[in-house]
């Protein structure tokens, strides 16, 4: 596919069927749609969606939880037929802005130690390694803590 042009935008519960497609096509266990639907309108959380200029097509997503000055990635996916081209880079900068704009001053994640594009995607925008949830995903593996303590 030819390097798609992207905007982004917030998610609203319309989208819910969309990144349902997204999801799924990322993960093993995946989050519902009822579950997107539920998040878009939840006040406390940003969900940034990544979508093809050409068609409105999600292409990606981003989701946070922000609590006073900490935010909290839930999770980041690019569909397959994006990824790979600086999508989920700058869609985690869109993000990184919206969230300083309501008032967050740091960010966490957790990632598998097995996840070697997040890791390097995370590492490379200024998430640091600072501790693991043993045991913490379906299948027994750790989870690294990653933070940006100054956003
Ligand atoms: C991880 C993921 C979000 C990256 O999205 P992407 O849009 O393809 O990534 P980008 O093209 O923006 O690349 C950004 C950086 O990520 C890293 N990266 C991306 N794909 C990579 C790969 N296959 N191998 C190693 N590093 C990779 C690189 O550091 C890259 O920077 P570089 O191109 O300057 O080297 C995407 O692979 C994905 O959705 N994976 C499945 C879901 C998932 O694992 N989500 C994260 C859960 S914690």
């Amino acid at each position: 596919m030819n390097k798609a042009v992207i905007t982004f935008r917030e998610m609203v519960p319309d989208d819910a069927a969309a990144v349902e497609v997204v999801e799924k096509a990322c993960f093993s266990v995946p989050w519902s749609r009822e579950s997107f639907w539920r998040e878009a309108q939840n006040e406390r959380t940003t969900y940034r969606l990544a979508v093809d200029e050409k068609d409105g097509r999600v292409a990606g997503y981003v989701g946070c939880w922000i609590i006073d000055d900490e935010a909290q990635i839930t999770n980041v996916a690019i569909h397959p037929d994006y990824q790979g081209q600086g999508i989920s880079r700058r869609l985690l900068e869109n993000l990184i802005e919206v969230i300083k704009a309501r008032g967050a001053e740091r960010l966490t994640l957790e990632v598998r130690p097995s996840n070697t594009a997040a890791l390097n995607l995370y590492t490379s925008l200024g998430f640091k390694d600072c501790g693991r949830r043993p045991h913490y995903y379906e299948n027994g593996e750790d989870a690294i803590i990653m933070w940006i303590l100054k956003l």
